[in-house]
């Protein structure tokens, strides 16, 4: 079915930059540049001003962006993580990769982020670190997190991948905890053409174990220091990430415009909770990466909207740790479990037209007024 209002539009945004991507590609192709080459230093370099960090380090992927944080952090067998279950599943996975125990907190039904009230509660002297997940374009409370974890002595790692260029208080999101994770999905704001990811960090230790764990712990070609992995961002990749990179600022206006508009079309609805308004807390400056409701009759709203052309997202209709094969269900979070029936995810991307966002508004309000 071809939607009038689709959740991702790839092909769009290629023709968009088509002139600049195909020929970043050529030059790429033409020098023969593949495996970690002056594409990928670049992005680096870029990526770490951006987020006013000293280094950052192009991956192959988001998910092993945190498994690499929280090795460098020292974290392995016998210790425990702290994050939400009210997150993708590779926040959780990065945790059991790295030997560790996962521990699950709740979010705010406010803003579907950890709750910082719970967290000290679950602090053990097993605790090593604190994965924070930046979920849908905006921070978690990292002045709350930062007090709590220094308190604790915890290593702090946090999970951007979706929610680069967020900002809490002025500061950038990324750029408070030992380091941060990125991901480059095609479906972020910063979509890649695949997959690849970033990790971000203040540290020099960090850095240097990030270089060698995405590289087989090679120091040089004759030097293998540590086991590592194929870990690292093709060069291809990151000249296509380049290219898109300057448009960042200007699509995350664009995706706190939309935010807007759906803002003031929906919010005389009873039947829908909305999330924060991009302007309804100074300390807050939220990317959306996602624009996520909370429904009323959620499966019936979505079964209309994709009838009348409204193509949605429901990640997770089950909440992580109710995943069977997680064996993560002895944790009890009233919250996640109730958010898993009730969040649906609307279109959201920089190159949807004014038009479309109102289209699918009006198609929320034609379901809830029939009744
Ligand atoms: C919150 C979160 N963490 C981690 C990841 C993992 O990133 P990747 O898919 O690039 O491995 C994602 C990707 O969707 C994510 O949304």
């Amino acid at each position: 079915m071809k939607y009038k209002v689709p959740f991702v539009n790839y092909p769009l945004q290629y023709r968009n930059l088509k002139t600049e991507i195909d020929s970043a590609v050529q030059s790429v192709l033409e020098r023969g540049d593949l495996i970690l080459r002056q594409d990928v230093e670049d992005f680096e370099k870029d990526l770490a001003s951006f987020l006013g960090v000293k280094f950052a380090v192009g991956l192959d992927d988001g998910t092993n962006a945190i498994i690499f944080a929280l090795k460098a952090a020292g974290v392995g067998p016998g210790d425990e993580v702290i994050t939400v279950s009210h997150t993708f599943v590779a926040s959780v996975a990065s945790i059991v990769h790295c030997g560790a125990t996962p521990v699950l907190i709740d979010v705010k039904e406010y803003d579907y982020l950890m709750d910082m009230d719970k967290l000290e509660k679950v602090i053990t002297p097993k605790t090593k670190a604190v994965i924070p997940v930046h979920l849908n374009g905006r921070g978690c409370d990292m002045e709350k997190l930062m007090f709590i974890a220094k308190k604790h002595n915890l290593a702090v790692v946090e999970d951007t991948a979706q929610a680069l260029g967020a900002k809490f208080k002025g500061k950038m999101i990324g750029s408070f905890g030992l380091a941060s994770t990125y991901s480059f999905y095609p479906a972020k704001i910063l979509g890649g053409v695949g997959d690849a990811g970033a990790l971000a960090t203040n540290d020099k230790e960090v850095y240097e174990q990030a270089i060698l764990l995405r590289d087989h712990g090679q120091k040089t070609k004759t030097d293998i220091v540590c086991y590592g992995f194929t870990g690292r961002l093709d060069n291809l990749h990151a000249a296509i990430l380049n290219v898109k990179f300057k448009r960042l600022p200007g699509w995350i206006e664009r995706r706190r415009e939309i935010a807007g508009i759906y803002q003031v079309g929906l919010s005389d609805l009873d039947q829908v909770g909305l999330p924060p308004a991009p302007d309804s807390d100074s300390r807050f400056f939220d990317v959306y990466q996602n624009y996520v409701l909370r429904a009323q009759e959620r499966d019936e709203l979505a079964q209309f909207l994709k009838e009348n052309g409204v193509e949605i997202l429901i990640k997770d209709p089950v909440a992580l740790h109710h995943q069977k094969g997680l064996k993560l269900e002895k944790f009890k979070l009233p919250v996640s479990e109730k958010l898993a029936q009730e969040v649906i995810s609307l279109p959201m991307y920089p190159e949807l037209s004014n038009e479309q966002v109102r289209y699918a508004i009006d198609c929320v309000k034609r379901f809830y007024s029939n009744g």
